[in-house]
């Protein structure tokens, strides 16, 4: 069996890149859902509807154990897929399979740090479900988080935008330069990619924390207390990459995202 890694795209290939070299030898099926993509400013039903399906998709594939990297859905339905949808599983060829996210993670390793006060970016979708803020108030309610949505990032990104990006970052950043955090969050797959562009729009003190340096040693830690998952998951150091919509421009960004060019290939009868 496998390691599925979801994400809406493109920005969790930096995630996969991390796990693998992380877990060298785990058998890893990534999925990135391009048909649907970006998933940062669309409803919560519709994000919901996309990821369950790339569920479906995933275990079909014979993945044990699916890490939903992409930030915006593991806010907008990841809690939704454990209550309701895993169970419906019970009885079914799937059954006892799971699917984590990157929430919780992330903030466990801020909270590991002893930070004070945490600052969060990432999508509209993100911030306006307060999914970070409530978790955050579960695991340590004396620590406080204030969040900045930066819808603009994902698309310069990924539409050759960079040039122009720090005019942007100056503006979505003016809080947390006028008023510090000890940390930043970087609450979206994509952000890793222009890090050195952030933390050169924030006082020295402010510490990044980024998802490709927390998720795959929350990974190790959790295959390592889950062996009904992690011994199930084949270990030949296979990697697969499916995506939804299949198009030139993905194959070249995903080379230049992933830093080698990546065989992915297109899930069959996706949209039917
Ligand atoms: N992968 C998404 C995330 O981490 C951002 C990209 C998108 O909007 O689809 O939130």
């Amino acid at each position: 069996m496998k390691l599925g890694v979801f994400d809406s795209g493109l920005g969790g290939l930096l995630i996969a890149r991390a796990i693998r070299s992380a877990l060298p030898d785990v058998d890893m099926l990534y999925f990135g859902d391009t048909l649907h993509l970006p998933y940062g400013n669309r409803s919560d039903e519709a994000i919901y509807k996309y990821t369950r399906k790339a569920m479906d998709y995933l275990f079909a594939q014979d993945c044990a154990l699916i890490v939903i990297a992409c930030n915006t859905a593991s806010a907008a339905a990841l809690r939704r897929l454990q209550q309701t949808y895993l169970p419906t599983l019970k009885g079914t060829p799937y059954a006892g399979r799971n699917i984590i996210g990157v929430v919780v993670p992330t903030l466990e390793a801020a909270i590991d740090q002893k930070f004070k006060s945490i600052g969060l970016i990432a999508t509209h979708s993100i911030v306006t479900s307060g999914v970070y803020a409530e978790e955050l108030k579960k695991l340590n309610p004396h620590l406080s988080m204030r969040a900045q949505a930066t819808p603009l990032l994902v698309p310069m990104i990924e539409q050759g935008g960079l040039p122009w990006i720090d005019g942007v970052l100056a503006f979505y950043l003016r809080d947390f330069c006028e008023d510090p955090v000890d940390a930043l969050l970087l609450g979206c797959t994509h952000y890793p990619i222009i890090r050195d562009r952030i933390s050169a729009h924030l006082p020295a003190q402010t510490q990044i924390m980024a998802q490709d340096e927390i998720i795959p040693q929350k990974l190790r830690d959790y295959l390592m207390r889950h062996p009904e998952y992690s011994d199930r998951i084949g270990r030949n150091g296979r990697s697969e990459f499916h995506v939804s919509d299949l198009t030139n421009n993905y194959l070249t960004a995903a080379q230049a995202l992933y830093g080698h060019a990546i065989p992915v290939m297109e899930a069959k009868d996706y949209d039917t």
